[in-house]
């Protein structure tokens, strides 16, 4: 599982900056009385908060809010791969922003929103089984004021849903945490970037054993790396400084034989 050691309450000047702004406007979303988890006890509700997300200046940016919930291990955190794989989305909007696009274990899902913002037609999926993840997604979605269409989609499993997807971006943040599930994940992939020529798998990963298996499993595919990028590298300083570890960014393409 991926760590990290954000600083939650270190900030930048460029997000006090905001801030100001906000106040003085009053136009930033906040998580109003029908997005609270109803059904969760006081204790579960300590271990929610939400995060703020900045993204390019004021002029020409925005900042996205995230609910989290501390407690959850997986698809209600933040994770550094989405927020590395968020900050690439937002450097290359032009790419994206009449891209249809399909964020796989989206969780929080930070990259796909990103996405929408810059004009993408996004669908944000996760596991099926994780309703969760799922109700959560649609928070986000609305408290943002973005139009994402929210779907389970757990890797290897072919549900009729799946079969009306035809990305020709997806996007996958920390989805390469458990080797178990690697083999799963790239058969999804694969079907999706079979479904649109010239489509391509946006992948941030912690760059750790499960390495060989990655590559193994892109020759089984028929698959191959057109860009591998050190996730840090084209992230700013005030950003990277509160993530760690050894996060890498891979275009990954069916290869053509
Ligand atoms: C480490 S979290 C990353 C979440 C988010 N992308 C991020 O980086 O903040 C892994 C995500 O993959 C999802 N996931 C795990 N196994 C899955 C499967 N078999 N099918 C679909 N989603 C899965 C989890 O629910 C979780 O949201």
């Amino acid at each position: 599982m991926a760590s990290t050691n954000k600083n939650k309450n270190k900030k930048s000047e460029l997000e006090l900056e905001y801030e100001s702004e906000e106040d003085e406007d009053n136009e930033e979303p906040s998580i109003g009385k029908d997005d609270k988890f109803s059904s969760e006890t006081s204790q579960d509700q300590d271990m929610i908060t939400s995060s703020q997300h900045y993204f390019g200046s004021i002029e020409d940016g925005f900042s996205i809010s995230i609910i989290e919930n501390m407690k959850e291990e997986y698809g209600l955190f933040v994770w550094p791969s989405s927020i590395i794989l968020a900050e690439y989305v937002w450097q290359q909007k032009s790419r994206f922003s009449k891209a249809n696009v399909v964020e796989l274990g989206a969780g929080t899902s930070l990259p796909g929103l990103v996405a929408a913002k810059v004009g993408a037609d996004v669908t944000l999926t996760d596991d099926a089984n994780r309703l969760e993840v799922l109700d959560n997604m649609r928070r986000v979605c609305n408290i943002n004021g973005v139009k994402c269409r929210v779907l389970g989609l757990t890797w290897g499993v072919w549900d009729a849903p799946v079969f009306s997807l035809c990305p020709n971006i997806i996007l996958g943040a920390d989805v390469l945490y458990d080797t178990r599930a690697f083999n799963d994940l790239f058969a999804t992939v694969t079907f999706l970037l079979q479904k649109s020529p010239d489509s391509v798998f946006i992948t941030t990963y912690h760059n750790r054993s499960g390495h060989h298996l990655i590559e193994f499993l892109m020759e089984k595919w028929g698959l191959k790396c057109t860009k591998l990028l050190d996730g840090f590298s084209f992230m700013p300083p005030h950003k990277a400084s509160n993530l760690s570890g050894n996060i890498q960014l891979a275009e990954i393409v069916l290869e053509v034989k």
